[in-house]
C-alpha cells in the first residue's frame, strides 16, 4: 500500500491517494478540494482512480468531489446515506458555519452541485482495492453517516473526522451526538490491533494503541458532564 498525503482546503484536511502498488488502482479519500498537485499526482504517475471514497460529507472532506470526478469520470463515489443530506446539500453548508456569502469566494468555499453518487457504502461490506481490502465500518457520532476504513491486512484506519491525535471529532455540529461518538470509536476503531496505524482526516498520524492509552476521551480523563479536564 502507498499513501500520499495532500493538505487542502482553508481546513488544512487530510486529503489521501491509497495506491494498490501490484495492480496500480488507487482510491482518493476525502478530496476536499481537487488541486492541480492531487489531479497531476493521478494522472503521471499511471495509477486507476477506482473511487472517490467519502469518509463523511462535511464540505472540508466532499468539496473537490465535482471537479474529481469531472477530471476522473470513470471513479465511482461512495458516502454512507446518512450524509446524503449533507452531500447534496454542500453550496448551502459554509452557511450553517457561519461563514458570510460574501466571504465564499475568498474562502475557496463557493461550490457546485455535486455529482450524484454511484451508491451509498454499507457497514461491513469488504471494498476491494487491487490486492487491498477495506472493512467499512460506519462510525455515527461526527455525523450520522461517517464510516471508517480499514485495511486489516496493512494494520491501517482511515479514520476521517471520528478520532484525532489526543482528541476525536466535533460533535456540536448537526447530526453529532458525543456518546454514539465514543461508542463508534470504541466498537469500530479500538477493536482493531494496537498496532494499527491511525490517518485522521485531520493533522498527523497516531496509532490505536496510543490513543487507547493517551487519549483524555478514551482513558476516561476526560468527563463531558463537567465540561472540563480532570
Ligand atoms: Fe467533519
Amino acid at each position: 500500500m502507498l499513501i500520499r498525503t495532500f493538505v487542502l482546503t482553508a481546513f488544512q484536511q487530510n486529503t489521501r491517494v491509497v495506491v494498490c502498488e501490484k495492480t496500480r488502482k488507487c482510491i482518493c479519500i476525502d478530496p476536499g478540494e481537487a488541486s492541480s498537485e492531487l489531479v497531476d499526482f493521478i494522472r503521471n504517475t499511471g495509477l486507476e482512480l477506482q473511487a472517490i471514497a467519502l469518509t463523511h460529507g462535511h464540505l472540508d472532506h466532499v468539496g473537490g468531489t465535482a471537479a474529481m470526478a469531472h477530471e476522473f469520470p470513470d471513479a465511482e463515489i461512495l458516502l454512507h446515506e446518512g450524509d446524503e443530506d449533507f452531500y447534496y446539500g454542500l453550496p448551502k453548508q459554509p452557511l450553517f458555519l457561519g461563514i458570510q456569502p460574501h466571504q465564499l469566494a475568498s474562502m475557496g468555499l463557493e461550490y457546485d452541485e455535486p455529482p450524484r453518487l454511484t451508491r451509498n457504502w454499507q457497514d461491513g461490506e469488504t471494498y476491494e482495492v487491487g490486492e487491498l481490502r477495506f472493512s467499512v465500518r460506519h462510525c455515527p457520532g461526527h455525523t450520522k453517516g461517517h464510516v471508517v476504513l480499514a485495511e486489516e491486512t496493512e494494520q491501517k484506519v482511515f479514520v476521517g473526522d471520528c478520532l484525532f491525535l489526543g482528541s476525536i471529532g466535533r460533535t456540536d455540529l448537526p447530526g453529532g451526538d458525543y456518546d454514539q461518538l465514543i461508542d463508534s470509536i470504541t466498537r469500530q476503531i479500538m477493536s482493531l490491533p494496537d498496532e494499527t496505524v491511525v490517518y485522521s482526516g485531520h493533522g498527523p498520524e497516531t496509532t490505536v494503541g496510543r490513543e487507547r492509552t493517551m487519549n483524555p476521551f478514551l482513558t476516561g480523563a476526560y468527563q463531558l458532564s463537567k465540561g472540563r479536564y480532570i
